[in-house]
């Protein structure tokens, strides 16, 4: 469409006009977005009626924090005949940061009216639905975004909080129903399976599977340390606690493996035990910046049992904060610990205690009541009685228990048991 209006101008005009942008677009590309702007400027001088030169002037005046000059650029695209969706999704984006969310919302059904199959509109669109708590909306909006782009991770991650909130909002019917939905149209999809049972009440699982664990921590890695910094994240420090009030002293002597090490926020805490710390996780992202800490001499990229399974009579001390409630069922994971223990060795975990108004909805077939239940954020709580069970089971003893806060979940505190066990010396 450009293109052919181009083709209506002067022959001298049209040509440097063409090669201005081109330099402005390769100046963008090359993230120098001042000079890329005046180069803009230059272009539309020359020919104002660059369709294209005015949306890619819109991005990078986006990109300089200049919101209102942004959308301008975009609308001169528009009334240069370039009405498309990706012009239309631009305007949106820049007009819901500038806070009018009207407008943005206009913005982003023309755009999909225009192109119905614009996954990341959807997605986009779905977004400030959600932040005007329009959360039924929101959810079906991403379900949009995933039915044309099914394997795009932040839809799907998207679509969990969306129903997650919805189901916090006391709206369980509708958000069961959509869980179910998403579930049966995603049967492959690791966060629609687990999740979407959670939310549907009707999880058969017994530990988050690995694709779940890998996916979720892969994408939450980069703001992982942050966000539970907000959310009064106590695990560590409290294992860290309970290890030096249950006996050894700091003389880095132990083997030590920190099991679901995550981005590492436990290693400082360990290295003082440690002859060798390594760590081991499920996820490549969180893995990279726990290397990034410098703190352990190895990291695995492996699944926990599996890995203590392979490491038999091999630590003096297992350290997994946070990272038992991604399994239900907890026999196979310490009978596991308990071979991969030395004599005498010893296990410090946390776990979330179950309580009644938990709100999963998994009943796990125990008789005596419910064993564990995963919740609607994807993680398992416990209870205290089951867990001594699990633990005595694998031959572990009970040294130190005690009761925390190990972080806050929508404002409420998430109570739980932190434990350190032995192996007999
Ligand atoms: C909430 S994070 C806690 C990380 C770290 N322990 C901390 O306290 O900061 C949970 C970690 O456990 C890992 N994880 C969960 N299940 C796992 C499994 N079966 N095998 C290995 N890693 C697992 C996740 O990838 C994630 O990095």
């Amino acid at each position: 469409m450009a293109a052919s209006r181009l083709a209506l101008r002067g022959k001298a005009a049209v040509p440097a006009a063409v090669r201005l942008c081109r330099q402005a677009d390769a100046l963008a590309a090359a993230g120098r977005a001042e000079e890329a702007d005046a180069a803009y400027r230059h272009a539309l001088a020359t020919d104002p009626a660059l369709a294209g030169a005015h949306n890619n002037h819109g991005n990078v005046l986006r990109a300089l924090g200049r919101i209102e000059a942004a959308a301008a650029a975009y609308r001169a695209a528009l009334r240069c005949g370039l009405d498309v969706g990706l012009v239309r999704y631009n305007l949106a984006a820049v007009l819901r940061q500038a806070g009018r969310l009207e407008e943005a919302a206009s913005a982003y059904r023309h755009a999909l009216c225009l192109d119905p199959d614009y996954a990341e509109a959807w997605n986009n669109q779905a977004n400030l639905l959600r932040d005007r708590e329009r959360l039924t909306e929101a959810a079906i909006g991403y379900r949009r975004a995933v039915a044309i782009r099914p394997d795009w991770t932040d839809g799907h991650d998207n679509l969990a909080s969306a129903l997650y909130l919805l189901h916090d909002r006391g709206e369980h019917d509708t958000a069961a129903r959509l869980a179910r939905d998403w579930r049966r149209d995603h049967p492959d999809n690791p966060v629609a399976r687990h999740i979407g049972s959670a939310i549907a009440g009707d999880s058969t699982e017994v530990r988050a599977p690995d694709a779940y664990v890998r996916q979720t921590f892969d994408l939450f890695a980069a703001e992982f340390d942050d966000r539970l910094a907000a959310l009064g994240y106590q695990a560590p420090a409290l294992l860290i606690e309970a290890v030096a009030a249950s006996g050894p002293a700091p003389s880095g002597q132990f083997q030590v493996l920190d099991a679901g090490c995550g981005t590492g926020l436990c290693a400082a805490g360990l290295r003082p035990y440690a002859r060798h710390l390594s760590g081991v996780d499920l996820s490549g992202g969180m893995l990279a910046r726990a290397q990034a800490r410098g703190h352990y001499d190895a990291l695995h990229e492996a699944e926990l049992v599996a890995h203590l399974r392979a490491h038999q009579d091999r630590f003096d001390l297992i350290v997994a904060a946070d990272v038992l409630c991604y399994f239900g069922d907890l026999f196979d994971a310490f009978a596991a610990v308990a071979g991969a223990l030395r004599a005498g060795g010893r296990l410090a975990f946390s776990v979330e205690r179950l309580t009644d108004t938990d709100d999963g909805n998994t009943d796990n077939g125990n008789t005596d009541g419910v064993a564990f239940r995963v919740g609607t954020h994807g993680r398992y709580a416990h209870q205290p009685a089951y867990v001594l069970n699990a633990l005595a089971a694998s031959g572990l003893r009970v040294v130190h228990t005690t009761e925390h806060t190990l972080r806050h979940e929508s404002g409420e505190p998430v109570v739980g048991l932190v434990i350190v066990a032995v192996t007999p010396g």
